[in-house]
């Protein structure tokens, strides 16, 4: 027999969605606009190959043929248009706030011309979620670049810095006085790893010292950027959304597994943090992967036995030892993004659960968790994967854009009303 128990989170416990500009919104061109029409692109993705050749591109189980707009960006949930609905999901849900982001590219779409008009739009959406009384996380860059900067090479070039800088100045002077959280940069090692190791993302290079580059230009933009925005508001709140894995040797007593977990999580997980940690009003987490490390290439191997569309682990307790681990930072934590592909809605609710609960394991051992953000609010472009994983709460039909909330909504909506959760003992 199972016993109810309740969990309760701490007094202002910030509950809320995220998107991003170019997942959402429609319309943007920019470096990865322009790579999904390119011919390498199909070549290189095995899963646009796989769906081409019309073999199966989901779980195991279901088969589907899916055609090249499926992959192309395109109007993507039309956000642009529909932000004030979008906005007002995000209240049905109960949240207190809005993840989002800016796009590079519409606001600067030549180097150092910036279009006034899209900062009179995006000021637009940040009053619609004023005045619905939601504080404003407000994502810098996510991972997309304006086409100019593409071309001088991205973020391998030094002046990224200083371009990224000058943007940054724009926005804060233009739009801070509405942003509660900031976040510079999303996820950078998957910038660094999908654009310059693994070649998956534009700029698609395999480059190990291109990559170091990178890395150090990111790095330092966010300090630069960092120190921007308190120069104007020296009470802002600033980080970046750092993808947190939980890598776990599969024997703990051999010790090539622990050496090799170790190794992956300093330079996946440490070292960019180390690197910007003076500069961190708060650290804006993502959790997605738990990653059972082995011995031997490809050195990970996870036992699977409940997955997401997309053939990830679901794994709630290893967003306890993220944040255990996140701790030795001694600074406030919001989890940024967590969320599955799971077109069904089969587990999305259980997921939502289960990772609450370790969650407020956590907390209860002293981890300063201030927040959690289910990704995403709706369906929508998941990048080289195209449209067909479905990470929403809210559904989205791709002609009509009409948005359907997943029975998922409804009890997140509940856990946020009622800032707890209820869980089986
Ligand atoms: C994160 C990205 C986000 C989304 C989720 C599924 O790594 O930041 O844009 O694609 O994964």
């Amino acid at each position: 027999m199972s016993n109810k128990k309740t969990l309760k989170f701490p007094k202002n416990f910030l509950w809320g969605t995220s998107t991003s500009a170019y997942q959402i919104e429609g319309g943007i061109v920019n470096d990865w606009s322009e790579w999904e029409k390119s011919e390498g692109r199909i070549k290189k993705l095995p899963s646009v190959a796989k769906a081409l050749a019309g073999k199966e591109v989901r779980s195991k189980k279901k088969k589907k043929k899916l055609i090249i707009e499926d992959f192309i960006c395109g109007q993507a949930c039309d956000s642009y248009n529909r932000y004030e609905e979008d906005i007002e999901l995000v209240k049905n849900l109960n949240c207190g706030a809005y993840r989002f982001g800016i796009e590079w590219a519409r606001i600067e779409p030549e180097e150092g011309k910036f279009d006034m008009k899209e900062i009179d739009h995006y000021r637009k959406v940040l009053k619609a979620a004023k005045d619905r009384n939601l504080k404003v996380v407000l994502t810098l860059w996510h991972w997309t670049n304006p086409i100019w900067l593409a071309e001088i090479g991205g973020w391998g070039n030094k002046k990224v810095v200083g371009y990224f800088a000058r943007y940054t100045e724009l926005i804060v002077k233009e739009m801070g006085d509405s942003v509660d959280y900031w976040v510079t940069l999303n996820e950078p090692m998957v910038h660094v790893a999908n654009g310059y190791i693994a070649g998956k993302f534009p700029p698609n290079k395999k480059n190990i010292f291109k990559s170091n580059k990178v890395f150090n230009n990111l790095a330092e933009a966010h300090n630069k950027s960092y120190k921007i925005i308190h120069k104007q508001y020296p009470r802002a709140k600033a980080s970046i959304t750092a993808l947190i894995n939980y890598f776990e040797p599969a024997r703990k007593w051999l010790l090539n597994e622990i050496i090799i977990a170790k190794l992956f999580h300093y330079f996946w997980n440490d070292r960019f943090l180390q690197r910007i940690k003076n500069n961190l009003d708060y650290i804006g987490v993502d959790y997605y992967f738990y990653d059972r490390i082995v011995w031997h290439p490809p050195f990970k191997k996870n036992k699977n036995k409940k997955i997401t569309d997309l053939g990830w682990e679901i794994y709630p307790e290893g967003i306890y030892h993220v944040l255990k681990y996140l701790n030795k930072f001694k600074k406030p934590i919001i989890i940024l993004e967590n969320g599955l592909a799971d077109e069904c809605d089969k587990h999305r609710s259980d997921f939502i659960r289960d990772h609450l609960k370790y969650i407020h394991k956590a907390i209860s051992e002293g981890v300063d968790v201030r927040g959690y953000f289910y990704w995403s609010l709706l369906d929508n472009f998941e990048w080289a994967e195209g449209f067909w994983p479905k990470f929403g709460l809210h559904s989205v039909d791709r002609k009509t854009f009409e948005r359907t909330a997943r029975p998922s909504a409804a009890v997140y909506a509940e856990i946020c009303k009622n800032n707890q959760i209820v869980i089986n003992t």
